[in-house]
């Protein structure tokens, strides 16, 4: 047992991100040379059953069933919300007014005026705070960043960057309740553009700076389903998928397109950046790959390099196995957590905080305004 301070978490949600979390939360010391432990305190959801058998296999102390004995714990250094959409809100502003931490899943809010509200929260209380945009702890993603911040590309042209689903696309699957909130706009916010869209956004600001204006079109294909709670067919109002034009500051123009109506695609997140020197691209399909293309290499071999992100020279790379082994999906939370507790022993930030969480969510609200008004819309500055 190490005898480092403790960082005392309190998790809300044990779905799919709840377990993510509490992995990472579990590995990251592990691998990690880390200022603080953390310590998996208590876990909360409604029902006490499930709940209950959560917290014994991932090692949790105890269990809540309300979230707002959670946040009243004095027990508690963190709240981690890792619950559906519309409980984002009202938990991080309760947890920031009660003095703790508080990590959020994605998208922050259901729109940029909810996500703003949690913005002023953290901020008027100066606890330390950040979204679980994970996909820019990718290890080949980190090193595209370095390679830009290198200068290697020259002045950028283009963007591109999707995210490609199959899973909604027969009639007879119902809306609402476990694992379906997301067809419910109540609840989700938005359809594809905040759940997905969102990502590439997020990591499209990090590494080719500020989107300036949309222009957007968005479907919804499917337009009434049976929803779980109330046993009735009711309208869809979420968008099935959505794709958008964009510029960016530097004067780069981008094309960004998300369904779950694209058969045989099942989380292809790409992205491709073309530069005056240099190109390169990615996918989550093969996510321990960079496509790179370097312009300045000597003619006769010049050509797309695809580097295997497993050596210890790429990023977080040397905290795992030896070179030629990779890693995946469940490492950039890990590396999330890593950074975060690493950032809190020296007092600053990890990226992306609520600030930038609320950037991203200027471009979504952008894009489905875009979308109903068929007309370009300026983004805010976060
Ligand atoms: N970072 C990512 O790549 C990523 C991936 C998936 C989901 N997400 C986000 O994570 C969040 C959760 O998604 P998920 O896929 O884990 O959902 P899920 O449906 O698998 O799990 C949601 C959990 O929240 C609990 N919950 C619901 N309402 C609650 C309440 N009022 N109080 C306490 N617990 C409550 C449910 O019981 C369940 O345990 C969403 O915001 C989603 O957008 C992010």
């Amino acid at each position: 047992m190490s005898n480092k301070k403790e960082l005392s978490i309190g998790l809300v949600g044990y779905g799919f991100m709840g377990r993510t979390h509490s992995n990472a939360f579990l590995q990251a010391p592990r691998f990690f040379n880390l200022p603080y432990r953390p310590v998996l305190k208590a876990v909360c959801a409604r029902n006490a059953d499930r709940v209950k058998s959560f917290a014994e296999n991932w090692g949790y102390q105890s269990v809540e069933t309300d979230w707002r004995e959670l946040v009243a714990r004095n027990d508690i250094d963190l709240i981690d919300i890792a619950s559906p959409n519309n409980t984002h809100a009202e938990i991080a502003v309760a947890a920031a007014r009660a003095g703790k931490m508080v990590l959020c899943e994605k998208p922050l809010g259901r729109t940029a005026k909810e996500a703003g509200t949690m913005v002023d929260a953290v901020e008027s209380a100066h606890v330390p705070n950040m979204v679980w945009y994970n996909y820019r702890r990718v290890p080949a993603v980190v090193l595209l960043k370095k390679l830009l911040d290198e200068d290697r590309f020259g002045r950028i042209f283009h963007y591109r960057s999707q995210f490609l689903q199959d899973w909604t696309i027969s009639q007879d699957l119902p809306q609402g309740g476990e694992g379906l909130w997301r067809l419910d706009s109540n609840v989700a916010g938005s359809g594809v553009t905040g759940d997905l869209l969102a990502h590439n956004i997020d990591m499209a600001l990090w590494l080719n700076g500020p989107i300036t204006e949309v222009s957007a079109m968005t479907e919804t294909f499917i337009k009434e389903r049976k929803h779980n709670l109330t046993g009735q067919i009711e309208p869809i109002t979420i968008d099935d998928a959505s794709a958008f034009l964009c510029r960016f500051a530097n004067g780069s123009m981008a094309l960004f397109e998300a369904t779950r109506y694209a058969r045989g695609h099942k989380a292809l997140f790409t992205l491709e950046i073309n530069g005056e020197r240099a190109s390169a691209s990615w996918d989550l399909h093969d996510l321990h790959r960079l496509e790179f293309f370097d312009h300045r290499d000597e003619g006769q071999l010049r050509g797309w390099k695809s580097i295997h992100i497993t050596d210890s020279e790429h990023p977080y790379m040397k905290n795992w196995w030896v070179p030629g082994l990779q890693i995946g999906y469940e490492h950039t939370f890990i590396h999330q957590v890593a950074d975060f507790v690493s950032a809190l022993g020296e007092n600053r930030a990890a990226a992306p905080t609520f600030r930038d969480g609320l950037a991203t969510e200027y471009v979504t609200d952008a894009v489905l305004k875009s979308a109903k008004t068929k007309s370009w819309e300026k983004i805010p500055v976060a």
